[in-house]
C-alpha cells in the first residue's frame, strides 16, 4: 500500500518503506501508511517481521526535512508524537522485528531501527543522529533509545556532534548485531526471521515482553515479571509438545522430529 509494502512469506513478513526517490524519508504519509501496515499484521500467522528500505542506497534517511522546515513549536511537538506513537507501537508489538539496514539510517531512520528488536546492517550502511546540525533534537525517540542501547556517553557524543558512523563502528558500539555484504543482507534477515518463526510463538512473545518491560523495572520486579511470563507458557500445547519432543528424543534418538509449533 502507498509508501509501505507488506509481504507475508509463510510464517514471517517483510515490511519495506518505499519512497526511494527521497531515500525513504519519513513524511506524514509514509508514517500513516506504516501505522496502517502495523495495524494489519495478523499475529496468528506472522511470527517475525523484517523491516527494510527500498533500493540499494538507503534504509530511511530520516524524517522529511521539507515537511518539518515550516512547522511551528506546537506542530513540531505533534509531529514528534506522531512518529513516537508509531515507533512505540512497533516496539511493543508482541512480534519480534528485525531491522535490515540497507544504507542510510539517519535521524528518524536510526530511530526506527532502534525501535526494532534486532538490527543487522549492510556494509554500506551509515548511522547517525544529525538533528543538531539542523537546529533540532532527535524527535522520534533517539535521545532515549540510543542512550539505552550504546550507553549515555557514546549516545551524547554521537548526538552532540551529529557525526555519522559507518557499519563497522555501529557494530563495535553495539548499535547493530552483525554486518553483511549488501547483497546478502535481506536473505540473512529473512533467515533470522525464519529461525525465530520456527520457535514457540507464545514463548518468543513472552521473552520480548520480559526483556522490554523488565529493563524498565528494578531487578526484584523484573524477575517477578519473568516468573509470571514463564508460568504463562505452561499448559500451552506448544510447551507440552516441545517438552514431550525432547523426552522422546532422549528415549530414542530415532524419534527426533521438528516440532511444528501451533501458537496454542
Ligand atoms: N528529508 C527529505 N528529503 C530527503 C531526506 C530527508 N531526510 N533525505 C534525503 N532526501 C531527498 C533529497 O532531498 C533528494 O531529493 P531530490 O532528488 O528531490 O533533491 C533525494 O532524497 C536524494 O538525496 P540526496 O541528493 O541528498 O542524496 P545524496 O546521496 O547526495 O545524500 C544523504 C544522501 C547524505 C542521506 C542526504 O540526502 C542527507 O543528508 N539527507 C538528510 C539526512 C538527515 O539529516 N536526516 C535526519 C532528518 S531529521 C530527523 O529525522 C528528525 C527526527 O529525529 C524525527
Amino acid at each position: 500500500m502507498g509508501f509501505v509494502d507488506y509481504e507475508v512469506k509463510g510464517n514471517y513478513a517483510v515490511i519495506t518503506i518505499n519512497r526511494e526517490k527521497a531515500l525513504n524519508a519519513l513524511n506524514s504519509e509514509v508514517l500513516e501508511d506504516l501505522d496502517k501496515v502495523l495495524d494489519g499484521i495478523d499475529p496468528d500467522t506472522v511470527r517475525a517481521v523484517v523491516l527494510t528500505g527500498a533500493g540499494e542506497k538507503s534504509f530511511v534517511a530520516g524524517a522529511d526535512i521539507g515537511e518539518m522546515s515550516t512547522l511551528t513549536k506546537a506542530e513540531g511537538e505533534a509531529f514528534g508524537k506522531k512518529g513516537n506513537d508509531i515507533f512505540r507501537k512497533l516496539e511493543t508489538c508482541p512480534i519480534p522485528f528485525i531491522a535490515a539496514i540497507n544504507g542510510f539510517a539517519l535521524g528518524g531512520g536510526c530511530e526506527i531501527a532502534m525501535s526494532c528488536d534486532i538490527r543487522i546492517a549492510s556494509e554500506n550502511a551509515m548511522f547517525g543522529q544529525p538533528e543538531v546540525g539542523l537546529g533540532i533534537t532527535p524527535g522520534f525517540g533517539g535521545t532515549q533509545r540510543l542512550a539505552r542501547l550504546v550507553g549515555p556517553g557514546m549516545a551524547k557524543q554521537l548526538i552532540y556532534t551529529a557525526r555519522n558512523i559507518k557499519a563497522d563502528e555501529a557494530l563495535r558500539i553495539g548499535l547493530v548485531n552483525a554486518v553483511y555484504p549488501a547483497e546478502e543482507l535481506l536473505a540473512e534477515a529473512e533467515k533470522l526471521a525464519g529461525m525465530i518463526a520456527g520457535n514457540a510463538p507464545i514463548a518468543v512473545r513472552a521473552c520480548k515482553k520480559a526483556i522490554n518491560e523488565g529493563l524498565e523495572l528494578p531487578m526484584d520486579e523484573a524477575i517477578a515479571l519473568e516468573e509470571k511470563l514463564f508460568g504463562s507458557c505452561f499448559e500451552s500445547e506448544d510447551q507440552k509438545e516441545g517438552m514431550a519432543n525432547f523426552l522422546r528424543k532422549k528415549d530414542d534418538p530415532a524419534k527426533v522430529k521438528h516440532v511444528a509449533f501451533q501458537n496454542k
